[in-house]
């Protein structure tokens, strides 16, 4: 079985990129589980917090959590031309210690998605997580893109794609990176 945390940047009730993660979710392709995870309850990253307290708990289990799967989806909003501070923040307390890093990110297959009622269809802000996923060591998958623009219009009142062009396009990609990040994990087994 491959095994793909999901994360989404949007705590909105109503969110595009939460509609977005469940058609995901819902794709996965036989022997493939997308396992969405919240990043609701962490806290403000804090650097006395850290010190003083250790790892938050739900950071902890989150580590474990992504440390143990084959891949990551980021499925992410574009606010102000890039990522959303909620999602950078949780990054950036899983990121924590340094030293966990080769154990929770080094290597891992990584894929973005992201949906917006503009125009851009969150290019900006998939393209400013590059240079994270790229100091935390991962392995982005670019065999397929899913910028969703108009979300409104992509997305029907209960939240299921409603498009048939980008409803194949959700598939596809999901089946794509299920592949990559599958064949990873036979990579590393062989070792
Ligand atoms: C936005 N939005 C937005 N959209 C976009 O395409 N490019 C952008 O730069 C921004 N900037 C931006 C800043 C802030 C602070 C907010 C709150 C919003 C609009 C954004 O795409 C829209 O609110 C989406 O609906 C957010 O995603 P969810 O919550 O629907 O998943």
């Amino acid at each position: 079985m491959t095994t793909i945390i999901g994360l989404c940047g949007s705590l909105r009730h109503g969110s595009f990129n939460q509609m977005l993660l469940r058609a995901a979710v819902e794709r996965a392709p036989a022997g493939t589980a997308i396992n969405p995870e919240s990043i609701r309850q962490i806290p403000l990253y804090d650097a006395d917090v850290e010190e003083a307290q250790g790892m938050p708990r739900v950071v902890e289990r989150l580590k474990d959590q992504i440390a143990d799967a084959d891949g990551l989806l980021i499925v992410t909003p574009e606010y102000n031309a890039s990522m959303p501070g909620v999602l950078k923040n949780a990054i950036d307390w899983l990121s924590r210690p340094p030293a966990d890093i080769p154990r929770v990110f080094r290597g891992k297959p990584v894929a973005f998605m992201g949906a917006t009622p503009g125009l851009g269809g969150t290019a900006l802000s998939q393209a400013a997580w590059l240079p994270v996923v790229r100091l935390l060591g991962m392995r982005p998958w670019f065999e397929g893109s899913v910028l969703i623009f108009d979300a409104g219009r992509v997305f029907n009142s209960s939240g299921q794609v409603a498009d048939v062009a980008t409803e194949q396009r959700i598939r596809k990609f999901v089946e794509g990176f299920a592949v990559f990040a599958g064949a990873q994990q036979r990579q590393y087994a062989t070792k």
